[in-house]
C-alpha cells in the first residue's frame, strides 16, 4: 500500500494552478447518460472518483477516451441499467446515476452508495424526491430496484433537508420528465450550478425561479456539446490553507475569487492576508493567527469539506476556537491523529474545541477519509522531522497531482510504494 513521506517546516512560496471539480464532474458525468450524442467534458481532474465514475458509465455501455483532462464520452451503445457494488461501494456518488437511468430507460438496479466513512449518509431524499415524479422501488439486499412504469413525471418537490447529492439528481431525472418539475429548498453549491449549466448547454429548459427553487421543464431533445467544468474550489482552499499554516505565500491559480468568498474572509478573520485579483487568490500566511468559531453550512456557508483542513491552521491560534459540524455527524475523525501529532482537540458531540499555540510533532499517521488525510498533510508541512502518511487511496480519490503541486512551491513530500 503506498505511503506518503513529509519533511516538513518549509514555507511554501510559488504558484498552484486549481484543476477541475471533482464534485461537478461526477454528477455531471452521471447527467451525460441522459444523451445519445457524443460529449466532449474539458477540465475533468485524474482522480480515483472521477476513474470509478467512467468504470461505472462504461460498465452501463458507455464508450469513453480520457487523454489530459478531456473526456470524450458517446452514450449511443448505452444498454444496461445496472451499477453494481463492486463500483458503487467506494464513492458515494454512484447513486447518481440512478436518477438519469429512470429518466431515459424507466427501469434501474443500482447498489446503496458507499464513500467516506462520515456517518451514515442515507439517500431517503432521493428516493422520496424520484417517488414524487412517478418512480416505485424496492431496497432488496444492498440494491434500489427502481422502476417508472408511466415514465417519469413532473411535479412539485420540497426537499426536506438540504442535499447536494439528491438536488443534483432530482434536477438530472427532470429534465427528461413529462411536464413540468419544481424543486424547492435546494443546495445551492456552486457545483450544482455548474451541472444546471452543462444541462442548459445540453439543451435541457432549466430555471433558477428563487434562491433555492428551480423549474425544469421536460424536454425530448438532446445536443452533442462540449463543457468546460469549473474549478475544484475544495482543492483551492485545502492550498490556500496550506499558504498559511506554513507562513508561507501562494498565489492560486485558475480560480473565481467570488465563489469562494466565505474562505476568503474566514482566513482574513484569521489573520491571513489575502488579495484576490480576477482568476487568482493570493494568500501571504502571518505568524500570528487568531482564533475564530466556525460551524460548516450548505453552501454559501463554510464547507464541510474544509472542515479538517481549517482545524489544522486553527491549532496554531492565539486562543481556544470552536468548530461545529452541522452537515455530517461523524466527521472528526482526523482528530484521534492531529492529538497524536501534539493537537489539543476535545469533542463533544458535533462540536470540536481546539486549543491553540499548537506546535505539531511528526508521527506515523493513518488516513480515514479524503480531507482528514489532507489535514494529516498539511500539519505534517508544519512539523520538523518526518511525518509518514498511510492509507493515501482515500487522498487519491480526490485531489490531483497533490505531491507535484506541493513540490513545486517547496513541500519535501513523497510517495513511497
Ligand atoms: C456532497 C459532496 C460532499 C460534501 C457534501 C456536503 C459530492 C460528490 N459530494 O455529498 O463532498 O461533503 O455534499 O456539502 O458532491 N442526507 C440524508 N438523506 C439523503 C441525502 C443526504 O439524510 O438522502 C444527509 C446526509 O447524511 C448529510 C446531509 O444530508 O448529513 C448532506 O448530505 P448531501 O448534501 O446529500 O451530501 P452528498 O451529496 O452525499
Amino acid at each position: 500500500m503506498q505511503k506518503l513521506e513529509v519533511f516538513g517546516a518549509n514555507r511554501l512560496k510559488g504558484k498552484i494552478k486549481i484543476s477541475g471539480s471533482k464534485n461537478a464532474s461526477l454528477p455531471i458525468l452521471a447527467a451525460t447518460l441522459l444523451s445519445d450524442r457524443k460529449i466532449h467534458l474539458k477540465n475533468i481532474p485524474k482522480v480515483k472518483d472521477i476513474e470509478t465514475m467512467i468504470s461505472l458509465l462504461q460498465s452501463l455501455g458507455s464508450k469513453t477516451k480520457f487523454i489530459n483532462n478531456n473526456l470524450i464520452i458517446h452514450n449511443s451503445k448505452q444498454n444496461k441499467q445496472f451499477a453494481s457494488y463492486s463500483l458503487v461501494k467506494t464513492m458515494r456518488a454512484g447513486i447518481l446515476v440512478l436518477g438519469p437511468l429512470l429518466a431515459k430507460f424507466g427501469n434501474a438496479k443500482v447498489s446503496l452508495p458507499g464513500g467516506c466513512a462520515i456517518g451514515t449518509r442515507p439517500i431517503d431524499i432521493h428516493l422520496n424526491g424520484l417517488s414524487k415524479l412517478g418512480v416505485k422501488y424496492k431496497i432488496i439486499q444492498g440494491y434500489v430496484y427502481a422502476t417508472a412504469p408511466k415514465g417519469l413525471i413532473g411535479s412539485k418537490i420540497r426537499f426536506p433537508k438540504i442535499s447536494v447529492g439528491a438536488t443534483e439528481n432530482l434536477i438530472i431525472a427532470a429534465c427528461l420528465a413529462k411536464g413540468t418539475t419544481i424543486l424547492n429548498n435546494c443546495a445551492i453549491e456552486p457545483e450544482i450550478k455548474d451541472v444546471v449549466n452543462f444541462l442548459i448547454k445540453l439543451g435541457c429548459n432549466i430555471k433558477w425561479i428563487a434562491k433555492r427553487s428551480i423549474k425544469i421543464v421536460g424536454v425530448n431533445k438532446i445536443k452533442e456539446i462540449s463543457y468546460s467544468v469549473m474549478f475544484d474550489r475544495i482543492e483551492a482552499g485545502t492550498y490556500l490553507v496550506a499558504g498559511a499554516v506554513t507562513e508561507g505565500n501562494l498565489k492560486i491559480k485558475n480560480i473565481v475569487p467570488k465563489i469562494i468568498q466565505t474562505e476568503i474572509n474566514t482566513l482574513r478573520k484569521i489573520g491571513a492576508k489575502i488579495i484576490t485579483k480576477k482568476n487568482e487568490v493570493q494568500i501571504i500566511g502571518n505568524k500570528k493567527i487568531k482564533s475564530i468559531n466556525i460551524k460548516t453550512a450548505p453552501y454559501p456557508g463554510f464547507p464541510t469539506d474544509l472542515q479538517a483542513q481549517i482545524m489544522v491552521l486553527l491549532c496554531k491560534a492565539n486562543k481556544r476556537s470552536l468548530i461545529k459540524e452541522d452537515i455530517f455527524e461523524n466527521r472528526f475523525m482526523h482528530v484521534a491523529e492531529l492529538n497524536r501529532m501534539g493537537a489539543q482537540i476535545s469533542i463533544d458531540g458535533n462540536k470540536a474545541l481546539v486549543y491553540g499555540n499548537i506546535k505539531f510533532a511528526a508521527a506515523e499517521l493513518m488516513a480515514t477519509d479524503l480531507r482528514a488525510s489532507v489535514s494529516l498533510i498539511l500539519a505534517a508541512l508544519t512539523t520538523k522531522g518526518k511525518s509518514v502518511i498511510n492509507r493515501i487511496y482515500h487522498l487519491d480519490r480526490g485531489y490531483e497531482d497533490l505531491e507535484k503541486k506541493l513540490k513545486k512551491v517547496g513541500a519535501n513530500i513523497k510517495r513511497i510504494n
